[in-house]
């Protein structure tokens, strides 16, 4: 009763952008929520791919609470060491060059669709020379034009939404930003095709996520960083949700052998404090300059501390090798699950970033798993079931997790 009351006060307070399934979540521990009543779940969402160190992680917390008593935030006017060790953490295991902190992954979209339009800008306006009399006169065209992808999922602000390839997000908030073409995901030629002398960068998930778990081919993405190459546009990749160790790899790009000029991270680089980052190297790493782009709270000390926190026990606990292992268990048993179950259409994905494609809705099979199975998961798309646990996971907890399931779709 305590937390129907709950929910009718939620609905009458918070902006109505969501349809919550009917749980109030208490507390944590490990792979384990636990909701107001008492009851205990097995969690294989952590928070839409957030939550990677799993709940309660006491070196995490302990690091963040230090944090906390010392200083949570300056503004970027001033230097922050932990912004600073998170950063060159970061710059280590990518092997970019700069970073950019930001509150979120859209932020982090945005500002990367920033590096591109500037890099255009930069180019064109070294091709007019410097002696360029009378260009504001000629207002040339500036307009650097930006492939993606459709079935993309790029974040809800109105960049990263104009790069987002699904029309019923779309629709409602047109006119979105202009010069944003289509292709499709996997297909070379349709990328090949939109290119025009105005194109500046090409922007992809390395694993499409919400579009339904879909990893790109290694010949679509080295294709792709060819094509970038060749008409000198940026690559940028977004691993806002199969970055972090999820797909096996500290990023899902390091398994292709490519590097993009450009990419993105959030998600499970706080592991609950809202950050995310924008990285750049070569060409890309320089084309902003001081005043183009900025943030009051991106960076702060208390959201870096947990950063940094998170980077160092990734690298202590072996956190990418232990998801390349349990991801191939994973893997394993949903093979046989689909197998086993006539409503799995197919099997998809890799590490910790797996989906099966159901041939019903898959919202139903969501909601009975968490109500009747105390088994949290999440969705892709309209049929398609999403794994994305916390990586610190074990094949225990993925028997548990199959058991349950099975359950479930029987
Ligand atoms: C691939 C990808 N990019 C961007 C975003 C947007 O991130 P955020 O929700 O932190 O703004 C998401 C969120 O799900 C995502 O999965």
């Amino acid at each position: 009763m305590a937390d129907k009351q709950m929910m009718d006060r939620a609905e009458h307070v918070l902006y109505k952008t969501y349809n919550r399934f009917p749980v109030v979540f208490d507390h944590g521990q490990g792979v384990k929520l636990y909701d107001t009543e008492g009851n205990e779940y097995l969690d294989f969402g952590a928070g839409i791919a957030v939550m990677g160190l799993g709940y309660g992680d006491e070196e995490y917390t302990q690091a963040v609470k230090e944090q906390l008593d010392k200083l949570t935030h300056i503004s970027n006017l001033f230097y922050n060491q932990p912004s600073i060790e998170a950063g060159e953490k970061l710059l280590a295991v990518s092997g970019m060059e700069k970073v950019f902190f930001t509150n979120s992954g859209t932020e982090a979209i945005e500002g990367a669709l920033k590096i591109a339009k500037r890099y255009h800008y930069n180019k064109l306006h070294e091709a007019m020379g410097d002696g360029c009399d009378g260009c504001e006169d000629k207002e040339p065209d500036m307009t650097g034009e930006i492939i993606a992808m459709h079935h993309s999922f790029h974040g809800r602000s109105i960049g990263a939404l104009s790069v987002t390839g699904n029309a019923h997000y779309q629709e409602p908030f047109k006119p979105l930003v202009p010069g944003i073409r289509f292709a499709e995901y996997n297909d070379l030629d349709s990328v090949k095709a939109l290119i025009n002398d105005k194109t500046c960068a090409v922007i992809m998930e390395t694993i499409q996520g919400e579009g339904g778990i879909y990893p790109a081919t290694e010949e679509f993405l080295k294709g792709v960083r060819a094509l970038c190459d060749e008409h000198d546009m940026l690559l940028i990749l977004d691993e806002i949700q199969c970055g972090m160790g999820r797909s096996g790899e500290m990023f899902a790009w390091q398994r292709y052998g490519v590097k993009p000029d450009v990419m993105t991270v959030a998600k499970a680089l706080g592991n609950g404090l809202p950050i995310g980052a924008f990285l750049a190297s070569g060409k890309a790493a320089t084309a902003m300059v001081p005043g183009d782009h900025g943030t009051t709270y991106g960076g702060n000390p208390f959201v870096t501390a947990g950063a940094r926190a998170v980077l160092d026990i990734f690298e202590k606990r072996h956190i990418v090798e232990h998801v390349r292992e349990v991801g191939a268990y994973l893997s394993e048993k949903l093979e046989e699950l689909a197998a086993e179950c006539s409503v799995v259409k197919e099997h998809r994905g890799i590490g910790l970033i797996q989906g099966l494609e159901l041939t019903v809705p898959v919202g139903p099979v969501v909601s009975k798993a968490l109500l009747e199975e105390k088994l949290i998961l999440i969705s892709a798309g309209a049929n398609t079931i999403r794994f994305v646990p916390p990586l610190v996971i074990e094949r225990a907890d993925v028997d548990e997790m199959i058991k349950r399931l099975k359950a479930v779709l029987s």
